[in-house]
């Protein structure tokens, strides 16, 4: 009896859930890949801000517009610090103690119920159902950072969004950061929506579909939201305007295309019929005991004519992943022929990102083929390469809009008294 009731508790817990992360919202290229690179984009203004925290003695207030169920500040809180060395366990940024406040808004009731039943309990952490662009900050402390992750600002016209950034820019302190994130007017996942006009607000029908098997997505009927299409250019047009109506000199500090090949809608092909399943075969590279066919990583990218810049980027990119993952599956040929086929060889005219990515997997694979260590192949070397496509991804990004996401890293430059 106490046998079963112990069982009925655990699942009742909702721990007992089988997740995966091959699928769903929290995949692992959500948090192996995009947070990751959130992450490590934001990390060396944040360890700024964190010293300055601790000289001055103060807390950290943190404002999360759309925060869904909490997820700005998961994003903050699993912040490492950059300076932390190999044999140091506590290298979290935000160590406990320095969250003075935090605030999360979202229209959403069901997600604002779901975040309250998971931190509702801390008494620093607040977490309201309403509108962000009704906010009203003129009562409010300053914040340190404004998050507005992963498209949210997508749901906001261009006009809404300078008036929002203003207030931010308005309300925050000397040295506040503000991060922005819109939809990528050119991500390949959604090529045949891709429009020239750049005088004209681009918009989509958004679905929700990615989050479903492909058998279930074939047969569900789903809802679909609007939501719009950035470029680097409306991106610096939002920031001038809210430079101009706060008169706060707001400094762009990064404009970074994230998930470039891997949105979500490259396995959908709802918006695209030449994509190809890279998230899900990424998604099963990080995925700890199964083994990913490689050759399936490889891009065969189709241009679209009349976007030549575009294109280009591409091109550069589209064969910097391919040379990477060619690079990788030769290397475990060389290995598995008992090095009787040539290793094969890094060439100088590559673009310096590959070239460091491809000396980590040479580095990695020449350390692990002979450990017996489980099967490596699938626990360490693929979960390597997904590592180093992100960080070929960091690198050769240009901030063009030709990610999933579109992600701005501001910082006030406030007068010292204010
Ligand atoms: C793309 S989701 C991002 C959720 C979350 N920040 C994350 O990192 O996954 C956008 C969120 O913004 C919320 N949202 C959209 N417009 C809003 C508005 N005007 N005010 C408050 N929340 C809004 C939506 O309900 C949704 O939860």
């Amino acid at each position: 009896m106490h046998e079963r009731s112990a069982y009925n508790e655990a699942v009742k817990s909702g721990q007992y859930e089988k997740v995966t992360g091959l699928l769903g919202k929290y995949d692992n290229v959500r948090r192996l890949w995009e947070d990751e690179v959130m992450r490590l984009f934001i990390q060396p203004y944040l360890d700024r801000m964190v010293d300055r925290k601790r000289k001055m003695r103060e807390g950290l207030r943190i404002l999360d517009l759309g925060c869904g169920s909490g997820d700005g500040y998961e994003l903050l809180i699993g912040m490492k610090r950059g300076e932390a060395g190999l044999s140091n366990h506590a290298n979290t940024a935000i160590e406990p103690g320095l969250l003075e406040f935090y605030k999360g808004i979202d229209l959403n009731p069901g997600l604002i119920a779901q975040a309250e039943a998971i931190y509702g309990r801390n008494p620093n952490m607040v977490f309201v159902e309403g509108n962000f662009n009704e906010l009203d900050l003129d009562s409010e402390e300053p914040y340190d950072i404004c998050l507005a992750s992963y498209g949210t600002l997508s749901h906001n016209r261009l006009k809404q969004n300078a008036r929002l950034l203003t207030k931010l820019a308005q309300n925050g302190r000397n040295g506040s950061l503000i991060v922005c994130d819109w939809l990528g007017r050119y991500s390949y996942e959604w090529q045949t929506l891709w429009s020239n006009d750049l005088d004209q607000e681009q918009w989509m029908d958004y679905l929700i579909s990615y989050i479903y098997p492909e058998e279930e997505r074939k047969h569900r009927e789903l809802s679909s939201l609007d939501l719009a299409l950035l470029s680097r250019r409306e991106v610096l047009a939002i920031i001038n305007s809210a430079r101009r109506q706060s008169g706060v000199n707001i400094r762009m500090r990064k404009l970074f295309d994230r998930s470039v090949l891997v949105g979500r809608h490259i396995d959908t092909r709802d918006y695209n019929p030449h994509a190809q399943p890279l998230r899900q075969r990424v998604n099963s590279l990080f995925e700890p005991s199964i083994r990913t066919d490689l050759e399936g990583l490889l891009v065969s990218y189709v241009p679209k004519d009349g976007f030549h810049a575009v294109n280009e980027f591409y091109r550069m990119f589209g064969s910097s992943w391919n040379a990477l993952v060619g690079y990788v599956i030769a290397l475990l040929r060389h290995y598995d022929a008992r090095k009787a086929s040539p290793q094969p060889e890094v060439e100088r005219h590559h673009p310096r990102a590959l070239r460091m990515a491809m000396a980590e997997m040479r580095r990695l694979i020449a350390t692990t083929h002979r450990s017996e260590m489980g099967d490596v192949r699938a626990s360490i070397i693929e979960p390597g390469l997904g590592y180093a496509l992100r960080e070929l991804e960091m690198g050769l990004q240009r901030g063009m809009g030709c990610g999933h996401g579109l992600v701005a890293i501001l910082e006030l430059e406030k007068e010292r008294a204010s």
